[in-house]
């Protein structure tokens, strides 16, 4: 029958979920399926590579220097990881528009957490994240949004990812202009302590990032794995812990084709221009299940199995 044979076909490439191995609980494996769908959403904007894994890990870094409880620490940067799901709803042409939103342009990227919240809602894991992924705009001076919600209203964990989000959004490179240093994305959240970001927060924030304790992952895509350079587009390359040498990697805003090659100390992989472009089909987004599983093992894990809700206020 048709059917079969398109079945066959498609299962003929790795199944992102059921790949996500070792992955055992029934709601790990339903967390791994919305990690994999933020993983698509995310994939729509080509120079986001690595940006949700960055975010889950300095949501993780900051809610331990903050002391909070490690199933707290565990959903918030899960949280992190889904915090933009619902831009799904926005078209390409505003969110890839290089350069400033016009007021109608940013009116509809800014539903993108009640898209967001609707896209969870009745979903068994949604009170897990649903404070983060709706509130993650909020600001302590009560100019943000949707609600506009000021001060200790906004819960700590939506609190902790609006101010990674913001970190790492300053530290990448867009198509018009190349992520600042670490150092000066830190003094711009020191001047707008308690106006943009949480102050206390922002506060433990600029102390790890000081200290040097956030290096290892601005302008990284995983633990150790720095984004490597597209010759056209900048630090676009995402490579994955699972790649060796001689794999492809293509850039997903110029669909450049690079050849990973290890260095002289044969660890870390170099990316190089192959002068060729990438097929449809090899520049088909995929979503990192490896990267995906390790998280839930060794994140999420805890946050499921406690039932942990991000605490709502301080
Ligand atoms: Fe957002």
């Amino acid at each position: 029958m048709k059917w079969q044979l398109l079945w066959n076909r498609a299962s003929a490439r790795p199944n992102p979920v059921g790949n996500v191995s070792d992955v055992a609980d029934a709601n790990e494996q339903i967390l791994a399926s919305l990690l994999v769908m933020a993983w698509m959403v995310e994939a729509r904007d080509p120079y986001t590579g690595g940006h949700l894994w960055r975010v889950a890990r300095y949501a993780a870094l900051l809610c331990e220097a903050a002391r909070l409880p490690a199933d707290a620490c565990a959903s918030i940067a899960i949280g992190g990881f889904l915090h933009d799901l619902g831009k799904v709803g926005v078209p390409d042409a505003i969110l890839r528009k290089p350069g400033k939103l016009d007021d109608a342009e940013t009116a509809v990227m800014r539903t993108h957490p009640e898209v967001g919240m609707r896209m969870l809602s009745g979903h068994p894991l949604a009170e897990l994240v649903s404070a983060v992924v709706l509130l993650h705009h909020e600001r302590p001076d009560g100019r943000g949004y949707p609600h506009g919600l000021a001060g200790d209203a906004i819960p700590v964990g939506a609190a902790v990812v609006g101010l990674c989000d913001a970190f790492d959004a300053m530290t990448s490179t867009r198509p018009y202009r190349a992520g600042m240093p670490i150092s000066q994305a830190l003094s711009i959240i020191e001047s707008e302590l308690d106006r943009q970001f949480d102050g206390p927060l922002g506060r433990q924030f600029i102390a790890l990032g000081r200290k040097g304790l956030l290096d290892h992952v601005a302008g990284h895509s995983d633990d150790g794995i720095p984004l490597q350079r597209c010759l056209m587009c900048g630090p676009t390359l995402v490579v994955r812990r699972e790649h060796a040498s001689g794999d492809s990697v293509f850039c997903r805003s110029c669909g450049g084709a690079y050849r990973l090659e290890a260095g002289a100390d044969g660890a870390l992989l170099g990316a190089v221009a192959t002068g060729g472009r990438g097929s449809a089909r090899e520049l088909e987004p995929e979503p990192d299940t490896a990267l995906i599983g390790r998280f839930v093992r060794e994140t999420a894990r805890l946050a499921i199995a406690a039932g942990a809700q991000a605490p709502a206020r301080r």
